[in-house]
């Protein structure tokens, strides 16, 4: 049995070094991408504090479409370019939007989201989705969330075949 709780003590570095190590224990042996998507908002949403909606999203023939989450019900397919999760692929780069209100474009799937970050995920030099990630409370990413949740991407994407 897997136990994941709200961590808010300790380092943010400390913090996503053990998710790194949870991501890695939990896609360990399994290849299934779907399935370890699944597993990998379920750790992320349950972990980290001040969320409210953590998930995938993956491109198919063009455009962003939803794949597992935890949190709200979400808009299911998202133009490239549009929203913070279509410029995040657009741009080829993580986005932190510390205010989603003043982000030109937001696509509001839930009301109470202030601030998000988006990180793409890369496989053989080519962005195949993002992880979405929604709080209530502005500002609430900073570039050490950034980092970790690339880290914890690149592990999710070497951790299965698509
Ligand atoms: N806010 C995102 C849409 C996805 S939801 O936040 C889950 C965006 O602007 O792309």
């Amino acid at each position: 049995m897997f136990t994941a709780t709200v961590r808010d003590t300790g380092s943010k570095p400390e913090l996503y070094a053990d998710l790194a190590r949870d991501l890695g224990g939990l896609v360990a042996g399994e290849r299934d991408w779907v399935a370890n998507a699944a597993n990998a908002a379920a750790l992320i949403f349950t972990t980290l504090p001040g969320l409210n909606w953590a998930g995938f999203y993956f491109v198919k023939d063009g455009e962003l479409v939803l794949g597992p989450f935890q949190g709200k019900p979400a808009c299911i397919r998202i133009a490239i370019g549009r929203g913070v999760c279509g410029t995040a692929v657009a741009a080829a780069r993580t986005q932190i939007v510390a205010d989603v209100h003043a982000f030109p474009g937001h696509i509001a799937c839930d009301a109470a989201s202030r601030s998000e970050l988006v990180v793409p995920l890369w496989r053989d030099g080519v962005v195949i989705g993002v992880i979405d990630l929604d709080s209530p409370l502005p500002e609430r990413f900073d570039d050490d969330d950034a980092a970790g949740i690339e880290q914890l991407a690149a592990i999710y994407v070497a951790g299965c075949d698509f």
